[in-house]
């Protein structure tokens, strides 16, 4: 049997893990006796129970085997604290791979504390780049692929990313397991959340944005022009608040900008599915919620100056507004659908990738 150790601790790993965990979960009720077993290391990194906990629950992903509890300080600090104890687990769980995603700090902890153990490590939502490196996600994500054995790329262009960086060995293109999870769950939370009745909002006439990435919370300038571009628009303002936000914002001038603007703390995830699918246009500096939109059929504002979604641009669906506070609302008055993104795949990305672990 072969066994797999997956390293999590930001909310959107508990999203992709979960796709992968339930494509387990399903090769092995198919199988006559189990074919993997897995254990999730839960770094802690987001800890919070809105960030955490009720993820685990609503994606029904198996409870971790170990949390690790160590979120907070500064971006050396926890990452050196999750490869320390990483390596630990690691050590006294023996798996045959490790299975990392993304682009967080304990995405990169995860891969440097197996390599540096001889463990053979593959990343989920391999090849993504910003060509950004004043941006923390991206050299996590350089050095990740750098170390790792098997590259799961959910598009074709992350796969050209890595051929220019001299990477072709073990690097497929599976397509996206977030697809996997927002076909799976975009019912359940049509289904389960009331979400849009407990704010007021009718279906189709509000924005929906997030704000978390620190190249806009932590310069007051971009911040400020974002939160004031999004207090003008026509038309209820959601916006779920990362606690790195509320920090800034709640302790600073900027807090007046929030008055027109509708703020929740950070919402489970059949919340934000519900909030996302019924949004008129969805504004955001996340990653995974840009390609979210386009998977709920729906117009994305993109404030950030770059993204590694280069597809979603160039299909039409998404629009770079920066922070630039006038771009920021033509943008949204002026989103619109765009057409057909075939890499993201069938919905069937965490299978392929199940597939190929076993085949490895
Ligand atoms: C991290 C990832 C980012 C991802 C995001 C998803 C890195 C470098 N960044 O950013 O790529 O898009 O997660 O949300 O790994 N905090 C809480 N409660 C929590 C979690 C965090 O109060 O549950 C506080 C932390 O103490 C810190 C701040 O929020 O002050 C930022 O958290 P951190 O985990 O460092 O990074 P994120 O901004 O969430």
């Amino acid at each position: 049997m072969l066994k797999i150790l997956t390293v999590v601790g930001a909310r959107p790993q508990f999203v992709k893990a979960a796709a992968v965990s339930k494509a387990i979960a399903d090769r092995n009720a198919q199988a006559s006796s189990p074919l993997l077993r897995e254990e999730i290391i839960h770094t802690g990194q987001h800890y919070d129970d809105n960030m955490s906990a009720i993820f685990f629950s609503q994606l029904g992903l198996p409870a971790p085997a170990a949390n690790l509890s160590l979120g907070g300080g500064s971006h050396g600090e926890m990452t050196g604290r999750m490869l320390i104890a990483l390596e630990k687990e690691l050590v006294s769980r023996r798996p045959d791979w490790v299975l990392i995603y993304g682009d967080t700090n304990s995405t990169l902890a995860g891969a440097l504390a197996a390599v540096k153990l001889g463990m053979p490590v593959a990343h989920v939502e391999a090849g993504l780049r910003s060509f950004n490196r004043a941006m923390p996600e991206e050299i996590n994500r350089i050095l990740a692929d750098r170390i790792s054995r098997l590259l799961f790329c959910p598009t074709r262009i992350a796969v050209q990313h890595l051929a220019a960086e001299g990477m072709s060995a073990g690097v497929f293109h599976v397509g996206d397991v977030m697809y996997d999870a927002a076909k799976t769950f975009g019912a359940i939370a049509d289904r389960d959340s009331d979400i849009l009745s407990r704010l007021a909002l009718k279906p189709g006439k509000y924005f929906l944005a997030t704000v978390h990435r620190q190249e806009n919370t932590d310069d007051p300038a971009r911040l400020e022009a974002i939160l004031s571009a999004l207090s003008e628009l026509e038309g209820a303002v959601v916006l779920p608040l990362h606690p790195r936000t509320r920090k800034t914002v709640e302790s600073s001038s900027l807090k007046k900008l929030l008055l027109n603007i509708i703020t929740v703390d950070p919402v489970p995830f059949l919340d934000m599915i519900a909030l996302e699918k019924h949004a008129k246009v969805i504004l955001t500096d996340s990653g995974g919620v840009q390609k979210e939109a386009y998977f709920h059929g729906v117009p994305c504002v993109t404030l950030r100056d770059e993204t590694e979604w280069t597809e979603t641009v160039d299909a039409g669906w998404n629009v770079l507004a920066g922070a630039d506070r006038e771009k920021i609302i033509c943008a949204a008055a002026n989103a619109k659908t765009g057409s057909l993104i075939e890499d993201y795949g069938a919905g069937d990305a965490a299978g392929k990738i199940i597939d190929l672990l076993l085949q490895a």
